[in-house]
This record gives C-alpha cells, structure tokens and sequence, in this order.
C-alpha cells in the first residue's frame, strides 16, 4: 500500500489530544509511534497534537520534552532531522487537571478556534489513571467538544473487577457511543499477534487439524525479564491476573480458538472473540485451587547481575523496609474452551515477570501418531508443535519428526522448519502501537476490546480473584532469573505435559 492509499481512507485533519501528555505512555509509546506514522506519510495532512498534563510549560517546554523522548526512545538511525521538527511543529500543550475544572475552557478553545473544526476528527487519548476516564469524558462533554466523528482511545485497566469495569465503561458511555470507544489492547497491534489471524484463515492446512481431534493441549506463555520497575504503585494493586492475563492472554487465547468469522470486519472478529471468552468454563473455587498457581519473584539473579525481590522493589525511599504484598507477579493456569472444536483440550497459560527470559509464544502440541509403525520408534517420536513467536523473534517453527540420513535402518531424529519474519519480510516490522493509533484516526475499531469482551473476560477472572483473596496460602515464591515456581511445572506433570520452552 503507498502512503497516497493510506492518506485516501484517513480524515482531512485531526486533533490528537494526550491526556497525560508529559506522561511516560506518552513519550514511550504514543508520540514515537505518531512520529513514525508521521515520517512515512500516513498522518492526516492537518494534524496537530495537544498534549494536556498538569505540568506548567508552554508549546516549547512541551516539544523539548518530546524531543529528548523521541531521542531516548527511537533507535538512532530512524530519527529523521525533518521528521522530527515536523512532529514538533505539530505540538500544543494545556495544563489542566483532569480531576478539577480548572482550564477546560483553554482546551475548548483550541479544539474550536481552528479551521474546518467542523470536520476534523478530534480523538481523545486517556493515557490517565482508570479513575480519571468517567470525569474526563464528563468534562469533555460539557465543554461541547465531542461530536460524532470524536472518539475516545482507553488503556488498560478497564476497571479492577466487573463491577468497576462496568462503573467506567458506563461512565464513558455516557459520552461517547460504542463506536467511538476505542479500548487499547497493544498485543492486539503486534504484527505476529495479526499473523496470526492471517495463518489460520488465509491458508487451509491448518483448519483440518486445529481442534480436539488433531490438538493434545495449547500454550500460551508470556514471560518477562523485567520486574515491576516504578510501576509498584500500580502493580501492587493489579498484579499479573489483572496485567496481562485478563486481557493479553486471554486475547492471545480467542485468536488461537476463535471461528472463522466471515470477513475480517469491525465487528464480526470481536463477535468470535466474545464467543471464545463465553465458552470459557468457569472456575470453581476447588478448580482455582488445583488448576491455577501464584507466585512472586524472590531476589535472584539475572542476566543483568542480582536483583532484588519484588517485595524490595515496591520499597520506595520513605517505606521502612519492604512491605508484605502478596501481589502476585507470575500466574500459571489451565483453562478450557467448552465448544465443539476444543472440548477436552486444555490451554495452559503462564505469564510473569522477572523470569529466565523474555519470550512471548503460542505453542500448539498436536496428538501423538496413533500408532508407532517404525521398529523402535516408541518413545522416540515427538509430538507436532507449531511455535507462534510473538516476541521477540517474530516468526514460526514447526517442529516435525524425521528421517536420520544413513544406511542402516530408520532413526527418527526432530527437525524444525523455521519461519523467521525477519529474515522473510525485509522491512521495519511497526510499533503495535503505530498501527493501532491509525485505526484509531481511520475509525476502525477491529483491533480493540469492545465492551461485551472486556466484562466478559473480568467475569471469567473474578472467581479466580475471589478464591486468591480468600486463600491463607501466600503466592510461591520463585527466584528471579527462573522459570517460575516448580508449581506451575507440576500443573502440566500432573497431566502428563511439559511447558515447551523456545530453545527444546
Ligand atoms: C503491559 C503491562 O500491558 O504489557 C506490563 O501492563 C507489561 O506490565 C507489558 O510489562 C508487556 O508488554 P510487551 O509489549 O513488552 O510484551
């Protein structure tokens, strides 16, 4: 696609407003993300980007924040001189309190007192505190500057059960249609993650294989190196249940088990997606008991040298000591998808921080042959796996079982066939975040939770939540640099299994 095709499907102009502007989203992700969009063409001709924060700077103070954010966060040889000051030259900034009242009229100016407002596509980037959606959206709406081209883009938390996810999405409801709300997932805009919809469904030989009949189990495994870092305000109160598996895992899980839709459509993926998460078999309190295991990093070391454990890690400087969390960093867990295709298989899910690696995968282990027909064959065959790479080695292995060469009988021996998107596709692979603020900009929600997902992913979490906050049991702790409490090995032992590990 050129960028003139991009630019055909894009609005005339747009007025991209950040709240938590100055804010490390903001310059981590969403304005490196527009410059890149920027410096290939695709941002609407008449863009201008309004950063609103409670810092005191003007436009200028606001752009050599971004500067010294695109220099530390763009890798050097994609900084552009020209690029650069044209994102620049694209920037405003407000100090107002998204809490209070105070200077909402500024915003109303801005977003007024420029031409064609009319018909510019003014989006609203909540890049706050959860608490801070319902009352920006009430302010935005008293200041009469959403119309029906506006939209609203939400990250996650959606809320920190059902009950407050349905409390914000019923105050941002209040404001802005369905079709306006735009909720973040970013695994959703990884490139692998939208390969993977393209595997299945723009190719036939897996169909016939990917269900119960030909699939012995499935995991899904994102693990990370880093720990809570400054983020322990917000982590102690979520915890990996909440981060990543209410939202990343299970969407990694609906794409893996989802139906063919009939078009890949704004609303007819979600419509499978919310199919898979309803098919999700409930959790009884004795079923979180055996099938899901907690745990939480210890000091360990790393490949970075020792680190300290979780515990020391939310010690701030005026903590006197460490603080007994019982947050839980590291999940594993069995699931099961109650539907004709996957009835019977079980899908692992293990996600966590402060682990031996950081590798984001999705591996499908298929069913032993029926029958071992090559004399001495049994108990040398490896089961089929496919190995869906996410990050950071985007790509796919199959692992296969072949023929040793060499005279003298048949020795099985494992083989792969690699798929590395590096080596295949010669160009950048986007920022998922690039691609899902242009959807966003072009208005196509396809790539983002609607709001029947979102409640129906908390509704499949919360007894696990209930269960976890009622256990005497503290979360296992696991050494940092590892893979995670022995626990969480034994939930596949127990079944026969083993979690597959990128190098086996
Ligand atoms: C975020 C979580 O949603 O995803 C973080 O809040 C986590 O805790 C991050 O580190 C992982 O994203 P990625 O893209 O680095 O795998």
């Amino acid at each position: 696609m050129t960028s003139s095709d991009v630019a055909a499907t894009l609005p005339q102009a747009c007025d991209f407003t950040v709240f938590g502007g100055t804010g490390d989203l903001a310059l981590r992700k969403i304005l490196p993300a527009l410059y890149h969009r920027d410096l290939e063409g695709h941002l609407p001709p008449d863009t201008r980007i309004i950063g609103v924060s409670r810092s005191e700077i003007d436009d200028d103070g606001y752009r050599a924040e971004v500067r010294a954010g695109l220099e530390t966060h763009l890798a050097p040889e994609h900084l552009d001189p020209d690029a650069v000051e044209r994102l620049l030259g694209r920037l405003h900034h407000l100090c107002l309190d998204s809490g209070s009242g105070e200077g909402w009229h500024l915003l109303h100016d801005l977003l007024k007192d420029r031409p064609h407002a009319d018909e510019t596509v003014r989006v609203f980037y909540l890049a706050v505190a959860p608490r801070l959606f319902g009352p920006t959206c009430a302010r935005l709406a008293e200041i009469d500057v959403v119309d029906e081209r506006a939209r609203v883009v939400m990250e996650k938390p959606i809320g920190h059960d059902l009950a407050s996810a349905r409390e914000v999405n019923d105050a941002v409801g209040e404001v802005f249609e369905e079709r306006q709300i735009f909720r973040i997932d970013h695994y959703l805009g990884k490139e692998s993650v939208q390969n993977l919809l393209v595997t299945r469904f723009a190719n036939t030989f897996l169909e016939p294989l990917w269900s119960s009949r030909w699939v012995d189990h499935v995991q899904i495994t994102v693990a990370e190196t880093v720990g809570v870092g400054s983020r322990g305000g917000y982590y102690d109160h979520a915890g990996a249940l909440r981060d990543m598996v209410q939202n990343h895992l299970l969407q990694l899980l609906c794409l893996v088990a989802m139906e063919p839709p009939t078009y890949v459509g704004r609303e007819n993926v979600r419509d499978e997606k919310l199919k898979v998460l309803q098919a999700l078999k409930p959790l009884s309190p004795e079923d979180v008991d055996r099938d899901t295991v907690r745990g939480q990093y210890a000091a360990g070391l790393t490949a970075e040298g020792p680190v300290p454990s979780y515990a020391d890690d939310l010690a701030g400087p005026e903590t006197a000591g460490a603080p007994d969390s019982w947050t839980e960093t590291f999940v594993a867990l069995k699931a099961e998808v109650r539907n004709w295709r996957w009835a019977g298989v079980p899908f692992y899910l293990r996600t966590g921080k402060r682990m031996d690696r950081r590798v984001s995968e999705i591996v499908v282990v298929f069913k032993e042959p029926p029958h071992a027909m090559f004399p001495g064959s049994e108990g040398v065959t490896t089961a089929n796996r496919l190995h869906i790479c996410v990050q950071p080695d985007e790509g796919m292995r199959l692992h296969l079982t072949a023929k040793e060469p060499g005279p003298g009988g048949i020795r099985l021996r494992p083989v792969s066939l690699d798929l590395s998107y590096a080596d295949a596709f010669d160009q950048r692979s986007p920022e998922a975040y690039e691609r899902l603020l242009m959807d966003v900009i072009r208005g196509n929600p396809t790539l983002f939770m609607r709001r029947d997902e979102v409640e129906a992913a908390w509704s499949w979490v919360e007894p696990v939540l209930a269960r976890w906050a009622d256990s005497p049991e503290r979360p296992r702790r696991y050494p940092a640099g590892t893979p995670g409490p022995y626990a969480a090995a034994a939930l596949l032992e127990r079944d026969g299994r083993a979690w597959q590990e990128t190098d086996q």
